[in-house]
C-alpha cells in the first residue's frame, strides 16, 4: 500500500529560525512512531538550508521556484538549487501567488517543467476551473479549492464534492497521487482519506500548532 503524504504548508511562517526550529523538533519527535506517513516539510526558503542541515532524516519541500536553472532573474530561486541543496518536493501553483502576485497558469507550467527536470517531485495545486494535469512522473496533484483555504474561514470542501472532484480527476490522472487541500484539520483528516479517494493532504494552518500537527499525521495514519 503506498503512503499517506501530508504537507505541511507553513506558508510566511514562523518569523523566526528558532521557532522554525522548535516547530519542526516537535513535530518529528510527536510522529516518529507514525510509519505510514510520508511528511513533507515546506518552510519558507530562508529557513530551508539550515533545516535540511539540522534534520537530515526529515523530508524537505520549497513553496515555489523559478522556470530558469539559472541566470539574471533577481530574487528568484531555481529548482536546481533546490535541489543541490536537498530538497525533494516543491509546491507549484498555489492559489495564493495567483492571487497576490498574480502568477498565471502559463508560469506555473514552466515552473513545473523546470522542476521536473531538475529532479523535484511536484505538489501541484488545481483549484476548481484548472483542467486536470496529465500523468507526469513526480508529479503529485492537489485539490484545493481556493474558498476552502483556513484564511477565507468557510471550513474544508465536504467529502462527497471531494470525492466527486477526486473521482472525476481520476478520468484522466491514472498513476499520479491526488491529495487535498483546505482547512485540513486532526479532526477532518481521517474521513477525508476514508471517503475521498484521496492519498493525503496539504496543510497550513494546521501545521504550524505542532501538537494539532502531529495528532492530524496520527489520525491520517489510524
Ligand atoms: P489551510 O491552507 O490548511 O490553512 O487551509 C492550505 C493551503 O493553502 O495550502
Amino acid at each position: 500500500m503506498e503512503k499517506t503524504i501530508i504537507i505541511a504548508n507553513w506558508k510566511m511562517n514562523p518569523c523566526t529560525f528558532l521557532d522554525a526550529q522548535a516547530l519542526i523538533s516537535e513535530i518529528l519527535f510527536g510522529t516518529k512512531d507514525t510509519k505510514t506517513v510520508n511528511v513533507v516539510f515546506c518552510p519558507p526558503f530562508v529557513y530551508l538550508q539550515g533545516l535540511i542541515k539540522k534534520y537530515p532524516k526529515a523530508v524537505f519541500g520549497a513553496q515555489d521556484c523559478f522556470w530558469e536553472q539559472q541566470g539574471a532573474f533577481t530574487g528568484e530561486v531555481s529548482p536546481q538549487m533546490l535541489k543541490a541543496m536537498g530538497c525533494a518536493y516543491v509546491i507549484l501553483g498555489h492559489s495564493e501567488r495567483a492571487k497576490y502576485l498574480g502568477e498565471t497558469e502559463d508560469m506555473v507550467q514552466k515552473k513545473v517543467a523546470a522542476a521536473l527536470v531538475a529532479g523535484l517531485e511536484v505538489i501541484l495545486c488545481v483549484g476548481e476551473k484548472e483542467e486536470t494535469p496529465k500523468d507526469m512522473p513526480g508529479l503529485l496533484v492537489v485539490y484545493e479549492p481556493e474558498w476552502a483555504i483556513s484564511t477565507e474561514g468557510k471550513g474544508a470542501a465536504d467529502t462527497k464534492l471531494v470525492a466527486s472532484r477526486v473521482a472525476a480527476m481520476r478520468r484522466t490522472l491514472k498513476t499520479s497521487p491526488i491529495l487535498y487541500g483546505g482547512s485540513v484539520t486532526s479532526s477532518n483528516i481521517a474521513s477525508l482519506i476514508k471517503e475521498t479517494g484521496v492519498q493525503g493532504a496539504l496543510v497550513g494552518s494546521a501545521s504550524l500548532d505542532a501538537c494539532e500537527f502531529f495528532n492530524l499525521v496520527k489520525n491520517a495514519a489510524a
